[in-house]
């Protein structure tokens, strides 16, 4: 069996360039001209890991004291990695409490683009329980425990809404495997809610709320829904 190496025709290119330069002439441009496109602005690290969040929250500052100390906490905690770049270690965690539109999920991605800001390697997750229920729904072909691992070990998961969507055993045993998960190995999570702690505890069983009472420092969010503020004129 001969072994095949795929390689470019080396006259392949000149012959294009050529045909090229060629087509270019009769249009009365110089090839030289059309080569100089703007150089691409180079895109940091930042701006690729800013990407993921999403569009509403990409500019998302954490003003909320509790919120930028616990941003500082983790940075200050991280240990160097390969890079040299701070990683994310093992820490606390933060709930964020409070009624719909008082700036939950903005606080969360705030403290994300904190982190980021502050040159931390950071790998996170962000997902609403009810796109995690749903995204790890058993099915034919689909690796829902594989899934799930990867977010019980991701080092910074954001849990948004969590005990908003509708529950069942199955959603109460899930929920409880990634609490536990994180709550074992002390992984940095933040959750918001809408949920007291009392109905926390109806919505989602005793021992997802006990572990959350230990693992997390609640932050609670007041005052009318953002989204129905009248604009000021
Ligand atoms: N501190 C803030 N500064 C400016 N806009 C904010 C702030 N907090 C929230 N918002 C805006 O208010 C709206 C509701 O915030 P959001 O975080 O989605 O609320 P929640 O998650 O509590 O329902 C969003 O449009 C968000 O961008
Ligand atoms: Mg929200």
């Amino acid at each position: 069996m001969t072994a095949t190496t795929l390689t470019r025709d080396p006259r392949q290119p000149a012959r294009i360039s050529s045909r090229l330069g060629d087509i270019l002439a009769q249009r009365g441009i110089a090839p030289d001209t059309a080569a100089q496109e703007p150089a691409p602005e180079p895109v940091t690290t930042l701006e690729r890991a800013e990407a993921r969040i999403p569009a509403r929250f990409r500019h998302a500052l954490a003003n909320h004291p509790q919120v930028t100390a616990w941003a500082d906490a983790i940075a200050r905690a991280g240990r160097p990695g390969p890079g040299g770049a701070p990683g994310i270690a093992e820490g606390p965690s933060l709930r964020i409490v409070g009624p719909t539109g008082t700036g939950k999920t903005h606080q969360a991605y705030g403290a994300i683009r904190a982190l980021l800001a502050a040159g931390v390697r950071l790998r996170w997750e962000a997902v609403t329980a009810a796109d995690l229920y749903a995204r790890l729904r058993p099915r034919p072909g689909f690796d829902s425990e594989r899934d799930l691992q990867s977010l019980m070990r991701c080092p910074l998961l954001l849990l948004d809404d969590l005990g908003a969507a509708k529950t069942s055993e199955w959603t109460e045993e899930l929920t409880y495997r990634l609490i536990n998960h994180r709550y074992e190995h002390l992984r940095p999570t933040l959750i918001t809610t809408n949920l007291t702690t009392r109905h926390l505890r109806q919505v989602l069983g005793d021992r997802v709320a006990s572990r959350l009472a230990e693992m997390t420092e609640r932050v609670i969010l007041e005052g009318e829904d953002r989204r129905r503020r009248k604009p000021v004129v």
